[in-house]
């Protein structure tokens, strides 16, 4: 590709944005691919090599025909400053980039999480609910959505719960090396969502015609997490692992227990390829 092509801009191009590129050029599309380590990128996306956090290297490298733009980029640290560097810095400086080098797209993509909702009751969350995170870090990426709903682009946020996949497999490789524990007490709410349907679900909402501002980017199964840990040893042929004493206070502090809803990203005519945690991890228990 060079400056004048049309193409979908993919801002942090890595676990999801390398398999968001590969899906786009599968159809025919034309993908920019930024991110520091450019040269890890495969071939069918075209790497553009620049930080986030610099402003004149960034603008330097920006084409002006971005039609569409995924911002996916993630941050260093769990800390409060390395997500507003990675969240809030590096879009803003995205937006002044694309506004200095004259591209107009037509939608632009931010790629939030879960992490927005404070809510560990185990009640069902959507769109709608009430946005009180439990750490800092889930503050600032709700300033990081709102920056991206008031740029001059046409917004759409998507907040993706965990995501695992090929190569994010810490829960088998806990069960098989004997590391993992139960937590034991009153179901602890999980969400996930596969790699390959995070994907999919932006390549959906890139095309989605007349999209709302935010969608909750999760499978049809939230589940306790002891079910899923339970599930997953069953599989591997090996004993439910032991609960962990005095452990299930941790998980609550820490904003889980609660059930994400999909309906809206599933009303607007999105499917799944692993609708449930059964059906993704079954393709990653082989060795
Ligand atoms: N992991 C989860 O469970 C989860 C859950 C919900 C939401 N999310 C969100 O989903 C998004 C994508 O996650 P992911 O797993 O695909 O993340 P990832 O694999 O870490 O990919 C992000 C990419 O951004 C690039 N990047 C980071 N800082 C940059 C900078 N300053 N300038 C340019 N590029 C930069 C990195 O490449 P270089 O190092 O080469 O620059 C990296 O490849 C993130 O926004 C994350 O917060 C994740």
């Amino acid at each position: 590709m060079n400056d004048h092509d049309h193409g979908i801009l993919i801002a942090g191009c890595g676990y999801v944005g390398t398999q968001l590129g590969l899906e786009l050029a599968r159809a025919g599309k034309s993908v920019w691919g930024l991110r520091r380590s450019a040269e890890r990128l495969p071939t069918a996306i075209a790497p553009l090599a620049a930080d986030l956090l610099d402003i004149e290297g960034l603008t330097r490298v920006l084409p002006v025909g971005v039609d569409a733009v995924v911002y996916a980029s993630s941050a260093s640290g769990f800390d409060a400053a390395s997500y507003r560097a990675a969240y809030v810095d590096g879009l803003r400086n995205l937006l002044q980039g694309l506004a200095r080098c004259g591209a107009a797209p037509k939608r632009l993509i931010f790629v939030s999480s879960t992490g927005v909702y404070g809510q560990s009751s185990g009640e069902w969350v959507d769109e709608d609910s009430e946005t009180h995170p439990s750490r800092p870090t889930g503050q600032i990426l709700l300033e990081a959505e709102r920056l991206a709903l008031d740029s001059p682009y046409p917004a759409v946020v998507v907040r993706f719960s965990g995501i695992y996949g090929p190569g994010r497999t810490r829960m088998i490789e806990q069960l098989r090396d004997g590391r993992a524990r139960l937590r034991g007490g009153l179901p602890q709410y999980t969400n996930r969502i596969h790699r390959d349907d995070c994907a999919h679900v932006l390549g959906h909402l890139l095309a989605l015609p007349r999209p709302q501002p935010i969608y909750i980017g999760s499978d049809d199964d939230p589940a306790p997490r002891d079910e899923v840990v339970s599930w997953i040893a069953e599989q591997l042929g090996q004993p439910t692992p032991p609960v962990e004493p005095d452990s299930t206070d941790g998980l609550r502090i820490s904003g889980q227990n609660k059930r994400c809803s999909n309906q809206r990203l599933r009303d607007s005519g999105c499917s799944l390829r692993y609708p449930s945690y059964r059906d993704g991890y079954a393709t990653l228990l082989t060795p």
